[in-house]
């Protein structure tokens, strides 16, 4: 069964992911979440693809984890299972990842928005991590990106009451990139992503690595990280291209090399 569907040549260098079990509010059950780490990890390795959206329908992104799924489990259950080796897996993807988010992004379908490196957001679309509701709590980075993402005392108050966020309060916040009316959150995010298809493929990825890394070292080891890959840029031709190409006042062609 497929609970996603691929397309890797949506628009020139973009691939589009669309999760797609509309009935459930594309609840992310286990076989859906391991067929996003395969496409993912395939699309990472195809050269001619430079960006990857993730997306669902108008009404939900997604609504969470698999509830019926999840209901009878036990700990043990869950240890052995260890779904948070695919979500790892799908964290590890080297090519920029855009969520384009519309209606509900909650629990686990704010975590994977979260997740993404960038969400762009239809005015209809709704964040939040619920999970206190059903007695239990975040699992897939809801208590930490949140956190980093909005602050504190914000994030406190989502996890602990599950209130939820407008698209437009989550713009204020810093949650996400844009939002745009729903009938241009899709195209929004395409021209996000070619416009990001469009540089060097080589230093956008080394871009993305430095700019995570600011979440997860000091500064002098972030800074440290930065000039090393800053310093990895000059080895590649897309430099050269892209300084001869101001030098001669003409648009870029990079490649990749
Ligand atoms: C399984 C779900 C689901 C979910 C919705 N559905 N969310 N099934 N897991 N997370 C199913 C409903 O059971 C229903 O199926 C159908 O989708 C439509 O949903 P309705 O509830 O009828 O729609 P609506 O009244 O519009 O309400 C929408 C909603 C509500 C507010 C989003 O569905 C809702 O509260 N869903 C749960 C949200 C949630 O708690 N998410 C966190 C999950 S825990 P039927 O068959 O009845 O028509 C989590 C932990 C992550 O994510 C941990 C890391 C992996």
């Amino acid at each position: 069964m497929d609970f996603i569907l691929v397309k890797p040549h949506f628009h020139p260098h973009v691939a589009l992911i669309q999760l797609n079990r509309p009935k459930e509010l594309n609840a992310l059950n286990l076989q859906l979440m391991a067929q996003l780490r395969d496409a993912l990890r395939q699309l990472d390795a195809e050269e001619v693809v430079r960006t990857i959206i993730i997306t669902g329908n108008d009404r939900a992104f997604a609504a969470g984890a698999d509830i019926k799924e999840m209901a009878g489990k036990s700990a043990v259950d869950m240890l052995i299972t260890d779904q948070f080796a695919t979500w790892d897996q799908i964290r590890k993807t080297k090519k920029p990842v855009i969520a384009a988010v519309s209606g509900f992004a909650l629990g686990g379908g704010c975590e994977l928005a979260m997740t993404c490196d960038m969400i762009v957001a239809s005015e209809t679309a709704v964040f939040g991590q619920p999970e206190i509701k059903l007695g239990i709590m975040p699992g897939a980075g809801g208590t930490q990106r949140l956190t980093r993402a909005i602050g504190k005392a914000k994030a406190m108050e989502m996890v602990l009451t599950g209130k939820t966020l407008s698209a437009h309060d989550a713009e204020r916040f810093g949650l996400v990139n844009r939002v745009v009316p729903v009938d241009l959150y899709l195209d929004e995010a395409v021209r996000l992503a070619s416009e990001i298809a469009s540089m060097s493929p080589v230093a956008v990825r080394l871009a993305k690595e430095s700019v995570n890394r600011a979440h997860e070292t000091s500064l002098d080891e972030g800074l440290h990280f930065e000039r090393k890959n800053f310093y990895l840029c000059f080895a590649s031709e897309d430099q050269k291209e892209g300084m001869q190409a101001f030098v001669e006042k003409r648009p870029a062609n990079f490649k990749g090399k």
